[in-house]
């Protein structure tokens, strides 16, 4: 199989004043198409940083990268852009939606900035990508008439509008209570089913356990990195969940 992503010792080093922060040491990781993988580690393990340089939204201090086959790591920053564009979306723990605008418009918003014009229909490409997430009767709500698993919802949809091949989420249900954490963990596993490849940042071992490969960061480093043993099926989780409710209702 191909690999989408090929890292190849990759260093991040931060210079703040006169003090250098070594967030990466030396990260080598390959990621196939399909795959669904969460990050774990202790906080300033440098899992963002390593996240942002997958999203290409920063550029690595040393070290090569290769996205699907391809060297963005000597690659010029507005085709850099480009490639983000077309092949990543993002999601993040804080939503990061514009308020007083409505989901639908939320989710057209990256239409706007590909200047490849792949998509020639902004809204329906929206709605569609709604709809996927389970929100085809909330377009015109506003972020502050939804729940935070609904707007989370949202920011997924806007991940997806560009049809990438990788969603990269950094702490996706960091914000949500245990049972809708759940339900976002269940539209990133239909996701992963139809074939985008999942990379997601998480502190929390039963989150981790949706996905199918841990990898473990300590120190800026990958310290382990392992198969789910026994993977969660988040929509049998749900159905469990809802029973229980109905018992105590009864
Ligand atoms: N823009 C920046 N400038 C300087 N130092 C930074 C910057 N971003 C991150 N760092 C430092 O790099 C290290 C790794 O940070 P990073 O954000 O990748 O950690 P993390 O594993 O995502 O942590 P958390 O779980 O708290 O989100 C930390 O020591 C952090 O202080
Ligand atoms: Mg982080």
């Amino acid at each position: 199989m191909k690999p989408v992503i090929e890292i190849k010792e990759i260093k991040k080093t931060y210079h703040v004043g006169e003090i250098q922060v070594h967030a990466l040491r030396g990260v080598d990781l390959t990621v196939n198409s399909g795959e669904f993988i969460a990050i774990m580690g202790a906080s300033g393990s440098g899992k963002s940083t390593l996240m942002n340089l997958i999203g290409c939204l920063d550029e690595p201090t040393s070290g090569r990268y290769y996205l699907d086959g391809i060297d963005v790591s000597s690659m010029p920053r507005d085709e850099y852009a480009n490639i983000r564009n077309q092949k990543i979306g993002f999601v993040f723990q804080g939503f990061n939606l514009l308020p007083r605008t409505t989901a639908l418009e939320n989710v057209e918003l990256p239409l706007f900035y590909d200047r490849t014009h792949r998509i020639k229909n902004h809204q329906q490409a929206a709605r569609d990508a709604l709809e996927i997430v389970g929100l085809g009767h909330r377009l015109t709500s506003v972020p502050n008439q939804l729940s935070g698993g609904q707007q989370q919802r949202v920011a997924i949809a806007r991940a997806l509008v560009n049809k990438p091949s990788i969603i990269l989420a950094d702490e996706p249900t960091g914000n949500l209570d245990s049972h809708t954490s759940v339900e976002v963990m269940s539209v990133f596993q239909e996701l992963n089913d139809q074939g985008i490849t999942i990379i997601l940042v998480t502190h929390e071992e039963d989150i981790s356990t949706y996905a199918k490969r841990i990898v473990e960061m300590r120190d800026g480093r990958i310290r382990k990195d392992h198969p789910v043993e026994q993977r969660l099926d988040a929509k049998t989780v749900l159905a469990t969940l809802k029973e229980d409710a109905d018992d105590e209702a009864n």
